[in-house]
């Protein structure tokens, strides 16, 4: 079936085949029926992370990015349900990809669909994980000896290389280029667009009271005609982001989970509520018209 586009207000789409949905490794199947049914409607899935489900979207270069309660830390070694990040996560990036394309950063998300789910553009995720820190904390701290809190001499960007099985592990540009991972101007513009979003965020983050210790970016290749560009990809939430209250540094990010501080949720709606994007505030949103009076 196909569905007419321009329910969805879509930019644009570049003419994308299907046929690069084959290209997510992992998980393609039909959904299949079970408890959350009423969350996630029977449609295709594409690929199941930890976090995260990403279904086939209503237009060929589409998906559904759909945001779940797991939460899971260690390389998936813990693993818990935190009612309602799902939705807290899909109004925080909603809301942080929008203010970055505001700023010129070139990102996948087109716009949200309901509570827990997004619309964005169908890309090939680069398997690096890009990391830029502000402030010591976590791995970083135990592998120089440094201590949690201490501000970096300058914010550093480290690669990743996205793979579960060898618990992501540590790479440099040289192991990106030697195993084709990506080319060295994908690189490039990885790391120029990283450091725009790291000045742009601190700002943001900083104005209402958070501070940016560090965070974790996810790029894709996004086709369109004969042109490829690098676009910011996957999610900015707390989930992948350490932000301190700035009079207080209490932790208000997946720390509380990973080291069982407790009121993950609440520590997120903080967040949420900060940004003055509370899900109360967008229900509205899913209702229907808004009357302007
Ligand atoms: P790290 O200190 O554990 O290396 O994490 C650095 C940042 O990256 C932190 O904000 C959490 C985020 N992150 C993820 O989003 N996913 C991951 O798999 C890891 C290891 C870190």
């Amino acid at each position: 079936m196909r569905i007419d586009i321009t329910r969805f207000r879509l930019s644009p789409l570049p003419a994308v085949g299907i046929s690069r949905l084959a290209r997510y490794p992992k998980n393609v199947g039909r959904c299949t029926a079970d408890p959350k049914a009423t969350t996630m409607p029977r449609r295709r899935k594409i690929y199941e992370g930890k976090a995260k489900v990403l279904f086939e979207g209503p237009e060929p270069g589409t998906l559904v990015q759909h945001f779940k309660d797991d939460a899971t830390a260690f390389n998936n070694e813990k693993h818990g349900i935190i009612t309602g990040k799902g939705v807290l996560n899909n109004r925080i990036s909603e809301y942080l990809m929008m203010r970055l394309a505001e700023a010129g950063v070139p990102t996948h998300f087109v716009r949200r669909l309901n509570m827990r789910e997004q619309l964005v553009r169908e890309v090939e995720i680069i398997p690096v994980e890009v990391v830029v820190r502000n402030i010591a904390a976590g791995s970083i701290c135990k592998r120089f000896g440094l201590e949690e809190g201490s501000v970096l001499p300058r914010s550093i960007v480290e690669y990743y290389y996205k793979s579960d099985d060898l618990g992501d592990p540590l790479i440099s540009e040289e192991h990106i280029t030697a195993f084709g991972w990506a080319a060295p101007p994908e690189i490039d513009d990885m790391l120029s667009l990283s450091l725009r979003i790291n000045d742009f965020l601190l700002g943001l983050f900083l104005g209402v009271g958070l501070r940016l210790v560090d965070f974790k970016l996810e790029y894709g290749r996004l086709y369109e005609d004969d042109q490829m560009r690098v676009v910011l990809a996957d999610e900015i939430t707390p989930d992948g982001c350490r932000l301190w209250d700035i009079e207080t540094n209490e932790k208000m990010d997946k720390d509380r989970f990973r080291r069982d501080l407790g009121g993950v949720a609440e520590a997120y709606q903080e967040v949420a509520r900060r940004l003055g994007i509370t899900p109360e505030a967008s229900q509205q949103d899913v209702k229907g018209p808004v009357l302007i009076q």
